[in-house]
């Protein structure tokens, strides 16, 4: 059981919050997608609400090399003022006597600090960097699930410096996933796709035991298709995971493959052609999972009690190829169950289609939620347990 904020831990207290801001930027730093921040927002209200004296907010943003402008937590911090319509002060640092001093002087109540990854400590998991940001507070929490996949200094060392707790949001997310793991109810049936088959297949072992159906769409169909012998032409596969493919087959839950495609000559042809798996030639280049396969999956789905989707069914980026994946997230929409879905790119996809509330949860992880899934914790949450 992990340790969740109470009231009584944060009442006047500065708080160190860790959240997960990296959310996709366009050239210009416009945000494309604020749900990540938007999921971190009831545990700043709590915050504010049981009155704790600061709300020093820290996060990652992108992979950096070094400090890096495009990657600068400021946009985020001026995106979050509007969104909680109260004063937001941005840093340009995470770490120093300055910001210390900033933080203690200024009489707003919530900060942002400037990209943890500006330092290289920060993803080596160093105790001084951890030391340095602990300093700025009395209390720390972590409320970045989305990154508790990471031994990462502000998600891991810190807590060795501070009294660690989690946020509603972290806390939501294991509560929920948890739920899928241990008392999904059945039939439940695990939707998965996406390019690489080998980000699930630790996902698709754990489920195969678990769930009652595995529908495969995506990649992830091709590299199977490709590990039992058949001709999936140009299509994308994994090489180097086929062996693996060739050893999955159905146990407790029935492993399901596509049986017709839509195939096209390249990934930026504006049409394709409907063809079974037998029958797809070398140049073809499987692009969507076809009309009789998507109507059988979403047979499935409406009869299913409990759900899990992660991954589009064809390549979402043209517009020509998202038919497959628009009826299954439309089906998962339409089912009365309790349906989870999560992953960058799926979420990508609910948002475009305007579905974002329409499932009982959505994940706000992408690696994390599959490694939660699969191992049922993260290396991060071991230091917020009770
Ligand atoms: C994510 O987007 O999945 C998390 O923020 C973790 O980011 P990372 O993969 O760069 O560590």
């Amino acid at each position: 059981m992990i340790k969740t904020i109470t009231p009584k831990a944060i009442s006047h207290k500065k708080i160190l919050l860790r959240v997960d801001f990296n959310v996709d930027l366009d050239d210009k730093g416009k945000i494309l997608s604020d749900f990540r921040i938007r999921a971190n927002l009831p545990t700043i209200e709590f915050l504010l609400k049981h009155q704790a004296e600061k709300i020093i907010i820290i996060s990652h943003l992108g992979r950096p090399k070094g400090k890096d402008k495009k990657l600068s937590l400021l946009p985020i911090a001026k995106h979050l003022e509007q969104l909680l319509k109260q004063r937001v002060v941005f840093l340009q640092d995470c770490i120093g006597a300055q910001i210390k001093n900033e933080i203690n002087i200024r009489k707003e109540r919530i900060f942002v600090l400037e990209n943890l990854r500006f330092y290289e400590e920060e993803e080596n998991n160093d105790k001084k960097f951890a030391q340095q940001l602990a300093v700025l507070a009395d209390v720390y929490i972590n409320d970045a699930f989305g990154v508790s996949h990471r031994l990462n200094a502000s998600v891991a060392a810190i807590t060795q410096f501070l009294p660690s707790y989690a946020g509603l949001l972290l806390t939501n997310e294991v509560n929920n996933l948890n739920r899928l793991i241990k008392n999904a109810i059945s039939p439940f049936v695990v939707v998965l796709g996406g390019a690489k088959i080998s980000t699930k297949l630790p996902l698709i072992d754990v489920f195969l035991e678990k769930a009652d159906t595995i529908l495969l769409g995506g990649g992830l169909a091709n590299t199977i298709w490709k590990a039992w012998g058949f001709e999936i032409g140009k299509s994308l596969f994994e090489a180097e995971k086929i062996s693996d493919a060739k050893n999955l087959g159905s146990r407790k839950a029935e492993l399901v493959v596509p049986v017709d495609f839509l195939v096209a000559s390249s990934f930026k042809s504006t049409k394709g052609k409907v063809k079974e798996i037998g029958d797809i030639g070398p140049k073809d280049i499987i692009v969507d999972v076809g009309p009789i396969a998507t109507k059988a999956f979403c047979g499935l789905i409406k009869s299913a009690k409990t759900i899990l989707w992660n991954g589009p069914m064809g390549y979402w980026e043209n517009k020509a190829f998202r038919n497959s994946t628009i009826k299954i997230a439309q089906a998962i929409a339409n089912n009365q169950g309790f349906t989870v879905v999560g992953g960058g790119e799926t979420l990508t996809v609910i948002e475009e289609l305007h579905l974002l509330n329409r499932y009982s949860f959505v994940s706000t992880g992408g690696g994390a939620m599959l490694e939660f899934l699969a191992k049922g914790e993260l290396p991060a949450l071991n230091f917020l347990k009770k």
